[in-house]
C-alpha cells in the first residue's frame, strides 16, 4: 500500500480508466514548430507519462490558423498535423498514462505576430497584447469556429488521443470571453443571459461529440470563481456546470480567477495550496461527474487530502509535473523527499509569454530531464555551495564525473538562505533542503 491511497486509486473518466488521480493540466512551452508537433515536445510530454501523470492535457492547441496565441503553440488546424500528434500520443500512451489536448481560439488573446488581421472577440471589449480594439466575431464565423473545434477534436482522435479540453476558464481566448460578463456585451443569442453566453460553449461541446461519438473524453476547464467586481460567481458557475454535465461533458477542470487578476489564475509564490479547492468542492455537489482542481497543489500529502476530504475528485499539478517529471512515481514510492520543489515564482510563465521557450528556476532540465552519461569521466572541483554550485556538482556526479563541491562557509545554499526570509518566501528553504540533500 503506498501512502497516497486516494491519490493513487483508478478513477473512471466517461468510458477511459485512468491510472490515477494526478491530471497534468495545460502547460504551453513555445516548443512547437509553426503549430506542428516537434521531437522536443514528444520527449517533454512522454518525460511526465514515464514519471507517472495518470493523464495529460496538453497546451493550448489552435483549430484554426488565423490566430496564434504564442509563438511556439501547437495547432491542428489541418490533416497534416495528425502525423506529429500520433507521434506525441504513442509517446505518452507507452506509459499507459491517457491524453487530451486543449482546443482554444485565443480570439483577442492572440499574439502580435505581424500580419495578423484586426483580432475578433466576444465584443469590442479587449486586453492583453491587442494595441487596438478588436471586432465582434460575427454569428456565420462563429458557425465556422464551431465547426472547426469539431473536425480539430476529430483529428486528435484519429490520431489516437483519449479526448480533448475545452477552455473557457480564466475570461481567456473565444470561449472563456463568451462566457463572463467582464467581455460579452453582446445582445444576440450569444451575449445577454448566462445561458447566451455559455451557447457557444455548448455548441462546440455538440460539435466535438458529433464528429468523435461517446468514447471520447471531454472535459471544460472553467473558473470556479473569477474573483472579480462583476465577473462570473461561484453560483453561476455551479448552474453552468449542471448545463455542462446535461451536455455529455465527462468531467469538470475547477480553475479560478481571470486574466485581469493574473495572481488569481496564475497563484504566486506564498499563495495558499489549491486555492479554488472551495469551488471544486461546491461543485462536486452539484454534478455527478468527476471534478478536478488546480493550482499550487506541489506535494503529494497536499493532494491525497483534497481528494481524501471530498474537495474534488483529481488534483491537477502543473508546474510540479514542469519541476519534477517524477513527482507521481516519487510519491507512488513514498520518496517525498526526492521530489524537486516548484517554488511557485513564475519564471516558466513569464517566459513564455515573451515568446521564448519553457524555462524552470529550480529545473535547469526542464525541456528534457535525461543527462547523458560523460564520454570521457573526469574530476571535477566546484567552488561555491550555492545553488548553481551544487546544481552543477549534482549534474556533474550524474554525467559520471568525480565530484568536489567547496564552500567556504560552514553550510550549503548561498544567497537562497537570505532570499528565504520575507514573507512569502519560505518555500526556498524547501529547494534548499533539496538541493543539499
Ligand atoms: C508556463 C505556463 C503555461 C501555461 N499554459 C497554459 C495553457 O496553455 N492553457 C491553460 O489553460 N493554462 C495554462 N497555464 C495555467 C496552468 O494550467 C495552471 O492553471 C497553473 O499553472 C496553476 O497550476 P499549478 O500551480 O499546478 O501550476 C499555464 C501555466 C504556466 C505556468
Ligand atoms: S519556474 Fe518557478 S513556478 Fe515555474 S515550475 Fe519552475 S519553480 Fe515552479
Amino acid at each position: 500500500m503506498n501512502n497516497f491511497p486516494h491519490l493513487f486509486e483508478p478513477i473512471e473518466i466517461g468510458k477511459t480508466t485512468v491510472k490515477n488521480r494526478i491530471f497534468m493540466p495545460p502547460i504551453s512551452t513555445n516548443m512547437a514548430d509553426k503549430g506542428y508537433v516537434t521531437d522536443d515536445l514528444v520527449a517533454h510530454y512522454s518525460a511526465r507519462a514515464k514519471g507517472g501523470v495518470g493523464l495529460i492535457v496538453t497546451e493550448v492547441v489552435t483549430v484554426e490558423p488565423t490566430y496564434v496565441y504564442l509563438p511556439g503553440d501547437m495547432s491542428i488546424y489541418d490533416d497534416s498535423f495528425i502525423p506529429g500528434w500520433k507521434k506525441l500520443v504513442d509517446g505518452v500512451h507507452q506509459y499507459g498514462t491517457k491524453i487530451l489536448a486543449q482546443l482554444f481560439h485565443p480570439a483577442y488573446m492572440a499574439f502580435p505576430v505581424p500580419g495578423t488581421p484586426q483580432l475578433i472577440a466576444p465584443s469590442c471589449v479587449g486586453p492583453y497584447y491587442a494595441q487596438s480594439a478588436p471586432r465582434p466575431a460575427t454569428i456565420e464565423e462563429l458557425h465556422t469556429i464551431v465547426d472547426q473545434f469539431g473536425q480539430a477534436a476529430h483529428r486528435v482522435q484519429i490520431a489516437g488521443g483519449d479526448g480533448v479540453e475545452i477552455q473557457c476558464a480564466h475570461a481567456h481566448g473565444l470561449l472563456g470571453g463568451f462566457l463572463t460578463p467582464l467581455y460579452n456585451k453582446r445582445t444576440d443569442e450569444y451575449g445577454g443571459s448566462l445561458d447566451g453566453r455559455l451557447r457557444l460553449c455548448l455548441e462546440v461541446i455538440a460539435s466535438v461529440r458529433k464528429y468523435c461519438g461517446d468514447d471520447f473524453i471531454i472535459d471544460v476547464r472553467i473558473s470556479g470563481d473569477e474573483y472579480s467586481e462583476g465577473g462570473l460567481t461561484l453560483n453561476d458557475q455551479i448552474y453552468v456546470c449542471k448545463q455542462l454535465e446535461k451536455a455529455g461533458v465527462d468531467f469538470i477542470h475547477v480553475s479560478g480567477g481571470n486574466t485581469i487578476k493574473r495572481g488569481s489564475s496564475m497563484p504566486a509564490p506564498g499563495t495558499s495550496p489549491a486555492p479554488h479547492a472551495h469551488s471544486s468542492e461546491e461543485i462536486k455537489k452539484h454534478v455527478n461527474i468527476p471534478v478536478a482542481t488546480v493550482a499550487r497543489i506541489n506535494e503529494p500529502w497536499i493532494a491525497e487530502e483534497l481528494i481524501a476530504n471530498e474537495k474534488c475528485d483529481m488534483c491537477m499539478i502543473g508546474r510540479p509535473n514542469l519541476c519534477d517529471s517524477e513527482f507521481a512515481n516519487k510519491a507512488f514510492e513514498g520518496k517525498v523527499d526526492d521530489i524537486r520543489p516548484c517554488i511557485g515564482c513564475g519564471r516558466c510563465l513569464t517566459g513564455i509569454m515573451m515568446g521564448k521557450r519553457i524555462s524552470c528556476t529550480v529545473n535547469p532540465s526542464v525541456e528534457d530531464d535525461t543527462i547523458a552519461p560523460a564520454e570521457t569521466k573526469k574530476k571535477v572541483l566546484v567552488i561555491g555551495g550555492g545553488p548553481a554550485g551544487m546544481e552543477a556538482a549534482y549534474v556533474a556526479k550524474k554525467r559520471g564525473h568525480e565530484v568536489v563541491l567547496c564552500e567556504k562557509s560552514n553550510e550549503l545554499g548561498g544567497q537562497l538562505r537570505l532570499a528565504a526570509v520575507p514573507i512569502a518566501k519560505q518555500e526556498l528553504c524547501k529547494v534548499i533542503k533539496f538541493m543539499i540533500r
